[in-house]
């Protein structure tokens, strides 16, 4: 996908429902794994109940793991999608077993701080070890973090340390990470995974819209096909 595709990708969404985006997400998704090896293991590391958007994904694969840390979503997790096997883990530390891989790996995580977390920057590289030798990637770019107000006593979304996650930000792209674009997200992720001696084969993504009044669209939702080894080009 070029800069210019991925911007028309997320103006074409501009009059689309949340409902209308998500299937234009999800056709991305079932597309780039089409071409993985089947059968197809799929992880979300960071599944919750699964209603939002895992349980989606469950469908698309033929075998499928929930990695969730907090017990209270465990049983309507486990009825939400009763193929999948269940693990309650903190996905980040979690240690599989060698040779456990998955085709399709899916960071549903929060935004913001969680424990010692910040959005994907340290689940990122966790999946990328455990991703088949031929894989596809979901997960969130936030090219346009807002300053929320707690939505409870208790945020399970980490959206209130506000400076601090700035500042992770920063340090993680390396720059003033205010606001991103998807172009600079494209450049970014395909850098880092060729340190990591891997190779990204594609990178598809739909900007989602705000739901925040006056504020600009903020999440990125990315696919990207990814290989081990540099590129044969
Ligand atoms: C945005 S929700 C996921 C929504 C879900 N994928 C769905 O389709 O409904 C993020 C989830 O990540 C969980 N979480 C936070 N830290 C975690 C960690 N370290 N390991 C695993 N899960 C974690 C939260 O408890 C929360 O349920």
């Amino acid at each position: 996908m070029t800069p210019n595709d991925i911007a028309t990708a997320g103006q074409q969404d501009a009059g689309k429902t949340a409902q209308g985006q998500l299937d234009d997400f999800l056709r991305m998704v079932q597309a780039r794994c089409a071409d993985l090896e089947r059968p197809l293991r799929g992880l979300e590391m960071f599944a919750r109940d699964g209603s939002w958007f895992t349980g989606h994904i469950a469908r698309m694969v033929d075998e499928m793991e929930c990695w969730e840390i907090n017990a209270k979503y465990i049983p309507d997790l486990e009825r939400n999608i009763p193929t999948a096997k269940v693990r309650q883990v903190d996905s980040i530390a979690h240690e599989p077993e060698p040779g456990d891989t998955f085709g399709l790996i899916c960071l549903d995580n929060p935004q913001g701080i969680y424990g010692d977390y910040c959005e994907h920057f340290e689940a990122l590289p966790r999946a990328l070890r455990i991703l088949a030798k031929t894989g596809v990637l979901v997960f969130y770019v936030n090219l346009n973090p807002y300053r929320a107000k707690p939505s409870a006593p208790n945020d399970d979304y980490g959206m209130v340390e506000h400076d601090a996650w700035f500042e992770r930000r920063a340090a993680f792209y390396g720059r003033d990470a205010e606001s991103l674009t998807p172009e600079f997200a494209e450049q970014f992720y395909g850098q880092m995974f060729q340190r990591l001696g891997l190779t990204m084969k594609s990178f598809d993504g739909v900007l989602f819209r705000s739901t925040v009044p006056g504020h600009p669209d903020y999440m990125f939702r990315v696919v990207a096909a990814v290989e081990r080894g540099p590129s044969a080009a």
